[in-house]
């Protein structure tokens, strides 16, 4: 199948896939999104269930996109047309693509301000009114009208320009430095809060469940929804990275590393932004700006903070930039291959697409917060829709694919596994366990249980 494709492009090691994919992984959903979504669905029941998501339904799943994408050697799309021709398991590809345009639109908007709060701390930091706080700031700026857009486009310039460039130059090398940056950051701005004496109220908050909420339908919604946005699951990113692999490289240790590296991110950024809130007296369930509001507080607490804070949300920005790279990719893999375009026509063309659509979700904050739909405003929209129902309704079509639509003997061989007890487990979640899971969770979201 592979000669099909000759001058197909490819990652230059294994190690590079491996980066690359925890690159997607990596971003704002786990320091951004999980602390407020952590915030809001009351700590340490979500993250149980979150971490439940990851390792039984996350994991499997990942693994069956990596199998789907380098067997089939295409996009999302033209890997369920090659694998299974003229059957309906391509609407998994579509909506993948869809769900590229509604998050990477959305996401540019907060990579947009992390960019914002980088170029701040050039100068010193954001400047404050004693009464408004990092609060007050924060909220003046993402209701402006223009600067927000203005920092969105930045992020989507910069964006295109790493998928113009391609996937071997532009997606692997920037992920191989930056990366580990980010990680011995967190983990040296997490040990300093837990110095800020919020510290014990963070630990009980993210570690101590409170059994009762365990009852609420919405905390595993929220948790299902949080594991596929966070392991970029659901839409087919990982079956475009995974397209880019020859088949000698092996797929389980890949799949597994990318899990527990970002969920031990996403752990030790809630170790990092916890204590700031409790230490600083935020409300836990403060949204979307959480991290915006949090951290700043941390830099100023420290001598010669505006560094921190400099190099903070320079890898901040950088970790959405390889995210934002990944989102793009999808949608990017497909039109070259459907309109025979070349990378960098469709890479401008797209990224600018995405950047109008992302418009609304901005000005959402601002002049249009007076648009609501069910209760939450276009932002939040936006997000609901991708995050919540296309990414699991995605995940739950490429689980029955493997399960079911692909000949069994073929998936286990695809997928390195080969017939062994790990492979014909892996079968059977992805043939019951995940699919009737991410049904129940559905469906009790929706009140019907
Ligand atoms: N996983 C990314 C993050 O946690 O920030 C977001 C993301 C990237 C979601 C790519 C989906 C995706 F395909």
């Amino acid at each position: 199948m592979n000669d099909l494709k000759e001058g197909r492009e490819q990652w230059g090691s294994r190690l590079g896939f491996i980066l690359a994919a925890m690159g997607s992984a990596v971003g704002l959903g786990n320091i951004w999104r999980f602390s407020y979504v952590t915030g809001e669905s009351g700590g340490a029941a979500f993250l149980l269930i979150y971490i439940l998501c990851i390792l039984a339904i996350g994991i499997p799943i990942l693994m069956a996109e990596f199998t789907i994408g380098r067997r089939a050697q295409s996009d999302v799309v033209g890997s369920f047309e090659t694998l299974a021709p003229g059957k309906p398991w391509v609407l998994a590809g579509f909506l993948g693509v869809a769900s590229a345009f509604i998050i990477l639109s959305f996401y540019a908007v907060v990579a947009g301000w992390s960019l914002h709060y980088f170029v701040q701390y050039l100068s010193g930091g954001p400047s404050i009114d004693a009464e408004g706080g990092y609060g007050g700031y924060f909220g003046e700026f993402i209701s402006s009208p223009l600067q927000p857009l203005f920092w969105q486009f930045a992020f989507m310039v910069l964006t295109v320009g790493i998928v113009f460039v391609g996937v071997k130059k532009g997606i692997e090398k920037s992920n191989k430095i930056l990366m580990p940056l980010l990680a011995v950051l967190v983990l040296v701005l997490a040990g300093y809060s837990m110095t800020l004496g919020g510290a014990q109220e963070a630990i009980a908050f993210l570690f101590t469940p409170d059994w009762s909420s365990l009852t609420d339908p919405n905390v595993y919604f929220a948790a299902l929804g949080q594991a596929f946005f966070s392991l970029s699951l659901g839409m087919g990113a990982l079956i475009t990275y995974g397209s880019y692999l020859s088949k000698k490289d092996k797929l389980p240790g890949a799949a597994v590393s990318v899990a527990g590296l970002d969920t031990l991110f996403a752990i030790v950024a809630g170790l990092m932004i916890f204590p700031a809130v409790f230490a600083f007296g935020i409300e836990p369930d403060s949204g979307p700006g959480l991290v915006f509001i949090t951290l700043p507080g941390i830099f100023d607490s420290i001598t010669g903070g505006g560094i921190f804070g400099l190099a903070f949300f320079f890898l901040l920005s950088a970790a959405a930039l390889s995210s934002g790279v990944s989102l793009l990719e999808v949608a990017v893999a497909y039109f070259m291959r459907k309109f025979q375009w070349s990378r960098q026509k469709t890479a401008i063309f797209i990224g600018f697409i995405i950047f109008i659509l992302g418009i609304p979700s901005s000005l959402g904050l601002g002049i249009l917060s007076d648009v609501q739909i069910f209760g939450r405003d276009i932002f939040d929209t936006m997000d609901f829709i991708a995050s919540n129902i296309f990414l699991p309704i995605g995940g739950l079509i490429i689980a029955l694919f493997v399960g079911w639509g692909w000949k069994k003997a073929d998936a286990l061989d695809a997928s390195d596994f080969g017939d062994t007890l790990i492979g014909n487990g892996w079968i059977l979640i992805l043939r019951f366990f995940a699919p009737v899971a991410i049904f129940i969770i559905f469906l009790s979201s929706i009140g019907v249980l």
